[in-house]
């Protein structure tokens, strides 16, 4: 559970800086392209007055003039006998080669390690007109606002990520708080629960011995369903009480060395009876004098309750093996079913607390979907896994790995 809130809190807070960074780059983009598209339009218009309203003479005489007259503008006339007059240097001969404009045209233009834009427009009479004024420092001033924007893009990205990292914080706080109390709720309602079961179990118990005979067959019977009812509600009971403690971190484990080959085969001869009622045979290969560490009562409920669903979840006139094998290290326990099997879309969620594959047959059968999210957390706190391998129809397997 745990987990599952820092994960929560991680992919609040990596969404909550990536929008932000999203918003920050759209910022930026929008803002460089009106602050350039602002300035390069004032050159623009600078060049196109240039050579606005002026005679083809005019342009000539213009163009023929000294460079420094012309406050750096670049003027090339191409006249209508295709004679190229301009009184600037030969790269002016390489921005206007080739370019025949149809109407007003403008171009962005590299040459010399110097930036121009050029508009050029067809005369009337014949020829071109082509003026140019020098961006080199425009663009410069723009290059530079735009590596300000980036850095401060980076700059408030951090800032993002440590204030969502906060804000995450905050949203989550109720959170964990409410499944704090819904912890406590589930851990004092199935301490409280405890004494009145036992209480009513012990009070049947008595009944069932002492006045068997007095009781009529309706009554008997009455009390047999009770009896069976208080034991499903008390291992309910204890069940939530053990995922509550596993939750708040309050379970102990008993550690112990103790024979492993044992205890697994006690578990088959307490099932057999269970197995034989449900028309089902159970087989074992157990290999001997296998001891491990841990907590006996704990693996115990673990092999009862694999038991116990492939009892549940098998078929008619079905099998049920019990393998016991170990390694230098390691113990292995698998529990092997001819039963339903699980969907392969279904495998990894059996886990999960309350889970159920068919919950219309699981609610028939008095499950809770709680048994096998208890196995894992008491494998997991041995240290070890389950691995499990199921065809639909043809039966499950499930193994436990623990270490010696
Ligand atoms: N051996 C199996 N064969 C087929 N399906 C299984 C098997 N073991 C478990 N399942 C499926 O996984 C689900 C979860 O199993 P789990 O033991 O956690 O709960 P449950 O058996 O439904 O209830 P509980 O064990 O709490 O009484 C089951 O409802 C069942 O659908
Ligand atoms: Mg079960």
């Amino acid at each position: 559970m745990d987990n599952m809130i820092k994960k929560t809190k991680k992919r609040l807070m990596w969404i909550f800086a990536i929008l932000t960074m999203l918003f920050l780059l759209l910022f930026v983009v929008i803002a460089y392209i009106a602050v350039s598209n602002s300035i390069l339009s004032d050159q623009k218009e600078k060049a196109i007055e240039m050579i606005s309203n002026k005679s083809v003479s005019h342009l000539i005489h213009e163009a023929n003039e000294p460079y420094e007259r012309t406050k750096g503008s670049l003027l090339a006339v191409v006249t209508p006998t295709g004679e190229i007059v301009h009184r600037h240097g030969e790269s002016i001969d390489n921005i206007i080669k080739g370019w025949t404009p149809d109407s007003l045209e403008s171009r962005e233009i590299d040459e010399d390690n110097r930036e121009y834009l050029f508009v050029a427009k067809p005369i009337e009479a014949g020829g071109y007109v082509y003026s140019g004024v020098d961006i080199t420092q425009q663009k410069e001033v723009l290059n530079r606002l735009f590596t300000v924007l980036i850095l401060l893009t980076v700059l408030f990205t951090f800032a993002a990520m440590g204030l969502s990292f906060l804000m995450a914080g905050k949203a989550i706080g109720p959170i964990i708080n409410s499944f704090k109390r819904q912890r406590e709720f589930v851990n004092d309602a199935s301490h409280e629960l405890r004494t009145p079961l036992s209480i009513l179990s012990a009070g049947l118990e008595i009944l069932e011995e002492e006045e068997e005979n007095h009781l009529s067959e309706f009554s008997r019977q009455t009390v047999n369903d009770m009896s069976a009812e208080v034991r499903r509600m008390t291992s309910l009971v204890n069940d939530l009480l053990l995922l509550a403690r596993s939750d708040s971190g309050k379970l102990v484990l008993v550690k112990e060395k103790f024979d492993l080959s044992g205890l697994v085969s006690r578990s088959v001869r307490a099932f057999s009876k269970v197995v034989q009622d449900n028309g089902l045979s159970i087989t074992s290969e157990i290999q001997e004098n296998v001891h491990m560490s841990g907590d006996r009562e704990r693996i115990q409920q673990v092999i009862y309750l694999f038991l116990d669903n492939a009892v549940k979840y098998n078929q008619k006139n079905g099998t049920i093996h019990v393998r016991l094998t170990s390694t230098e290290k390691k113990v292995y326990i698998l529990v092997k079913d001819s039963g339903i099997g699980i969907p392969p879309e279904h495998l990894t969620k059996i886990f999960e607390r309350f889970y159920r594959v068919d919950k219309a047959r699981s609610r028939n059968l008095g499950s809770n979907g709680i048994g096998l999210s208890i196995a894992r957390f008491i494998v997991e706190a041995h240290g070890g896994n389950i691995e499990v391998n199921s065809t639909v129809g043809e039966g499950t397997s499930f193994l436990i790995v623990l270490y010696k």
